[in-house]
């Protein structure tokens, strides 16, 4: 697979491409936000689709399975973790399936544990399902991020329901390690809280290992839905497959009949096909992508430090995404964004999106050809130039 091929996506419907000029306000923005990838999918899922094609019928879809003994090959291959098919529940979309377990796991005005900065749907999935947000924010350290327990401790003494926890974290591509998890658990069973583990960027992984939370001893002492999907890894967003895998059976029970009662989750020919040929045959992809992603994470970090010093980032151990650091360029958070915009020309995530601690942050994605990245880098410089 040749990364550097430059893949037409203006004029494709591509959120990426398509919605930047409206939601970014200018004709002249170089799009590095949205976390999907500028790659094609590898080429057993083309194939895969080919043939779901050539069929030509598309009545609804029961997901085969197959499928389910995929995705639980994969989780043994890639985590060492043992995870029987009939824990894996479909769903539409990591997101969506959130949405699901908060509705079928907890009440109105219950309170629900977030980490921000952090991926900004989790704040309205909490609001406008009228639960009660309770942020417990990252505390940083020596250039990345640590939980602060203490606050999070207090968090579950006033009654929290639920924990999403976000790992890999998006942003920063931070993974939190198995003693962070064990603790984490530790304080979910004291005080009796249920534990969403948002892994979607699991496969995304640029040095380490990824360790499920599910997977540690003691997690079967709590509740732990782990949302997952091909979608990140192999670039299948718009597909929209993604699963839940619960450790608990009547966490399970409660999540399908959710989903049952609002008909969500039937799924797609096309998303069954394309996931099982990723999983079953898109591992050499996955490794390549891989390697080149930090070939660009290799090459933002150089040019920063030798030409735009005060930018600085935090090193990601996983994720395509680069948390980059404006804070030495003093800019009131408003002005930042206009800089970005309109002297450096660049689509990228504004890090309060992601709440208060983002604030002096913007995501950049790196998930495109290096040609790509030369450009946003060489935009950006520009108007680093003429600043300092
Ligand atoms: C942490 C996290 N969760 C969920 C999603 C979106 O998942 P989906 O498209 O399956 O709803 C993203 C996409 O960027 C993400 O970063």
């Amino acid at each position: 697979m040749n990364f550097d091929e430059i893949i037409e996506r203006n004029q494709t419907n591509s959120m990426k491409w398509d919605a930047v000029k409206t939601i970014y306000k200018s004709d002249d923005v170089w799009p590095m936000w949205v976390a999907d990838m500028d790659f094609k999918a590898p080429q057993p899922v083309l194939d895969a689709l080919h043939r779901v094609t050539e069929h030509g019928v598309f009545g609804y879809h029961l997901p085969p399975e197959s499928l389910r003994e995929a995705i639980s090959e994969w989780m043994l291959k890639r985590f060492d973790w043992q995870v029987e098919t009939k824990q894996i529940t479909f769903t539409p979309g990591v997101v969506p399936a959130i949405h699901h377990l908060i509705q079928a796991l907890t009440n109105e005005g219950d309170k629900i544990i977030i980490q921000p900065p952090v991926y900004y749907p989790f704040f309205s999935l909490v609001n406008v399902n009228k639960r009660e947000l309770l942020e417990n924010f990252l505390l940083e350290d020596s250039g990345s991020y640590q939980m602060d327990m203490d606050d999070l401790e207090t968090h579950m003494k006033n009654g929290a329901k639920m924990l999403i926890l976000c790992n890999p974290h998006n942003p920063s591509g931070r993974m939190w390690k198995q003693d962070e998890l064990v603790e984490l658990l530790e304080l979910c069973k004291k005080y009796n809280v249920t534990l969403v583990s948002d892994e979607i960027h699991s496969d995304v992984i640029l040095h380490g290992k990824h360790v499920p939370l599910a997977s540690i001893a003691g997690a079967e002492d709590v509740q732990v839905a782990t949302c997952m999907a091909p979608s990140k890894t192999f670039n299948l967003a718009a597909l929209q497959l993604s699963y839940v895998i619960s450790n608990d059976d009547e966490l399970q029970r409660k999540l399908e009949l959710q989903m049952k009662q609002t008909f969500s989750g039937i799924g797609s020919p096309f998303a069954s096909a394309a996931a099982e040929a990723a999983y079953r045959e898109g591992e050499p992809w996955l490794e390549d992508m891989l390697a080149y992603v930090q070939s660009n994470v290799d090459y933002v970090k150089q040019r920063l430090d030798e030409q735009m010093p005060k930018i600085r980032y935090m090193d990601p151990e996983s994720t395509y995404l680069l948390w980059l650091d404006f804070r030495a360029l003093n800019f009131e958070e408003k002005d930042l964004e206009q800089w970005l915009r309109q002297d450096a020309r660049l689509a990228l995530n504004d890090g309060h999106t992601f709440g208060k601690p983002g604030s002096g942050f913007a995501r950049m994605n790196l998930g495109c050809p290096r040609s790509h990245v030369k450009e946003g880098l060489d935009r950006l410089q520009k108007a680093y130039e003429q600043l300092v």
